[in-house]
C-alpha cells in the first residue's frame, strides 16, 4: 500500500460499521475514481493489502473490486495489478485503432504519451453492451441450432438473422427489405469490400470529406475513386454519369454531419435510374438522433437502385464485426462470389445472438438507453463547446468543431500532452490542402465515469 493510496484512503474509505461493508467499499472507491482522485492508469492495492488495512474479509475485498472491474471503473488482467480504468480504457496512441488521434493527416500525439482520456470519433461506449442479453440469446441460439448450420455456413448469413433484420430495419430505418436481398458481413467494412469487387471496375464517389480507410478500399478492388462535394445539405447529388457507384452517409454524414436534403434525395436517386449507377447507403449511425424526426432509409424511395449497408458498430460494438447488406436483386450473386475473395463468411454463431437480440426486442431496448445516454453527453459537450461553431449535432456519436485556419493540428498536439486523444478533420478530406479545419469530437468513447473528466480536460486544451 502507497502512501499516495494511504491518503485516499482516509478521504475516501471511511466505511460504516456493521452491514453493507462491501457496497461501501465499492461506493468509496467509485466516488474516489469519479472525482479523479484515484486516476486513471492508478495502481490499487492486492486484496489482501486492503482487506487488512480496512479490517475487511478478503473476499469481500475481491468481490467489491470485481463489480467494479465489471462496471469499468477497474481494469484486471492476470498476474499484473488491479489498475484504475484509463478513460475508455484506450490503447495508447496510434495502437489498436483504426486512426492515431487525428487521423492519417494529423499530428500523432507525443511518442509514450499514454492516452487517458478519449474523444476520438468511431466507438460507442463499449461499457454499455448489453452483456447479459447477449449472453442469453447467445445460449438460447446455441441451443437451437441444428447440427448443418455449425457444420456449413450460409454466405448470405444465418437466415434467423436475416428475417430478424428485415423486419427491424422495415420497421425502424423505413428500409424495404426481404431475407434473400440480405447478405451479412463482417462490418461495413467488408461490405463496401464486396460492393467494390461486385460493381468494378469503373469508379466509384465517395463524399469529401468522408471515412478515410473507406477510401483505400476501393482502388484496392481496382476502382477510382471521385470525391463528391459535401456542403450543408449533405452530399451534392451529381456523381459523374459514368460512376458505377456513389457512397454517401444519408443520415448524418460522416464527418461533417449534415442531414441529406430531401430534394438531393431524389436527385441521387434519380442519377442511379438516370444512370444505371448504384448508390450505396452507408446507414453507420441511423439509430441515434436527437432533435428531429427519424429520417427513414434513402433505400426506401428504390430498393433495385439503392444498396441499405447497416452496421452493429455503433449500437453495439465494433469489434464484433457483424454488418448487413441489403441489396438490389441483380447484385445478390455478384455480392456472394466475391464474398470468399475477402475473407469469407460471418461465424454463425454470433449471427444467432444477433437474431435473438433483435427478435426478443432487447436490441431495441438496448437503443433507446444508449440514446439516451448519448444524448446527455452530447448536451454536456454542447455546454463545454458553448459559443463556438459547431455542426453536426443533432443526431450521432459525434459532432464536428469548426476551427480557424492553422488551429487543428496544435490543438490536437496540445491535447495529446494532456493525454486527450483527439481527431482532427484533415484526415477525411480527400486532399486536405487549404481544406476547412475542425475537430471531430466522438462523444461515445468514453466510459461513463470518465466523460466528466474527459470535458474538463478538453475544456482547458481548447483555444480561449
Ligand atoms: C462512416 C462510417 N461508415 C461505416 C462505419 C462502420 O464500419 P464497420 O461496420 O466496418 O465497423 C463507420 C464506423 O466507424 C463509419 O464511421
Amino acid at each position: 500500500v502507497t502512501d499516495s493510496w494511504a491518503s485516499s484512503l482516509d478521504l475516501h474509505l471511511e466505511l460504516p460499521a456493521g452491514g453493507g461493508r462491501r457496497a461501501a467499499l465499492e461506493r468509496a472507491l467509485r466516488a474516489a475514481i469519479r472525482d479523479g482522485r484515484l486516476p486513471p492508469g492508478e495502481r490499487i492495492p492486492s486484496t489482501r493489502a486492503l482487506a487488512h488495512d480496512l479490517g475487511l474479509a478478503r473476499n469481500t475485498v475481491a468481490e467489491a473490486y470485481a463489480q467494479l472491474t465489471a462496471e469499468g471503473y477497474l481494469r484486471t488482467s492476470q498476474g499484473a495489478p488491479t489498475r484504475v480504468a484509463a478513460g475508455g480504457d484506450a490503447p495508447p496512441a496510434g495502437r489498436g485503432r483504426r486512426a492515431t488521434p487525428g487521423g492519417a493527416g494529423a499530428p500523432a500525439a507525443p511518442r509514450g504519451t499514454p492516452v487517458r482520456f478519449d474523444l476520438r470519433v468511431g466507438v460507442p461506449d463499449a461499457g454499455g453492451f448489453p452483456r447479459a442479453a447477449w449472453l442469453r440469446a447467445l445460449r438460447r441460439g446455441l441451443a437451437g441450432v441444428p447440427d448443418a448450420a455449425l457444420a456449413h455456413a450460409d454466405p448470405r448469413g444465418r437466415p434467423e438473422l436475416r428475417a430478424a433484420l428485415a423486419a427491424y430495419l422495415g420497421r425502424a430505418r423505413g428500409v424495404l427489405a426481404e431475407p434473400d436481398r440480405i447478405v451479412v458481413t463482417s462490418g461495413f467494412t467488408q461490405g463496401f469490400g464486396l460492393l467494390c469487387r461486385a460493381l468494378g471496375p469503373g469508379t466509384v464517389a465517395m463524399e469529401d470529406p468522408c471515412l478515410h480507410h473507406l477510401r483505400a478500399i476501393a482502388p484496392a478492388a481496382g476502382l477510382t475513386v471521385a470525391p463528391l462535394p459535401v456542403d450543408e445539405q449533405g452530399a451534392r447529388p451529381d456523381p459523374p454519369d459514368a460512376a458505377a457507384a456513389a457512397l454517401v452517409t444519408p443520415a448524418h454524414q460522416f464527418p461533417l454531419g449534415a442531414t441529406l436534403a430531401p430534394r438531393r434525395r431524389a436527385a441521387l436517386v434519380d442519377w442511379a435510374r438516370r444512370t444505371g449507377g448504384i448508390v450505396i447507403e452507408d446507414d453507420y449511425d441511423g439509430e441515434f438522433r436527437y432533435d428531429r424526426q427519424p429520417v427513414g432509409a434513402l433505400q426506401g424511395l428504390d430498393p433495385e437502385h439503392v444498396v441499405y449497408a447497416g452496421t452493429a458498430s455503433k449500437t453495439l460494438a465494433p469489434g464484433l464485426r457483424l454488418g448487413w447488406l441489403v441489396l438490389p436483386e441483380r447484385l445478390v450473386a455478384p455480392v456472394l462470389e466475391a464474398r470468399p475473395l475477402v475473407g469469407g463468411d460471418t461465424p454463425v454463431l454470433d449471427q444467432l445472438a444477433l437474431a435473438g437480440l433483435i427478435a426478443g426486442g432487447a436490441f431495441d431496448r438496448h437503443v433507446r438507453r444508449m440514446r439516451q445516454r448519448y444524448r446527455r453527453r452530447r448536451d454536456a459537450l454542447l455546454d463545454t463547446l458553448a459559443g463556438r461553431r459547431v455542426r453536426g449535432v443533432a443526431a450521432g456519436l459525434h459532432l464536428v468543431l469548426d476551427l480557424p485556419p492553422g488551429e487543428e493540428a496544435p490543438l490536437i498536439t496540445r491535447g495529446a500532452e494532456e493525454g486527450l486523444a483527439l481527431d482532427g478533420l484533415a484526415a477525411y478530406w480527400h486532399d486536405p490542402k487549404d481544406r476547412p479545419e475542425g475537430l471531430v469530437l466522438g462523444y461515445a468513447a468514453p466510459p461513463e465515469h470518465a466523460y466528466a473528466q474527459t470535458l474538463a480536460v478538453l475544456r482547458t486544451s481548447l483555444p480561449r
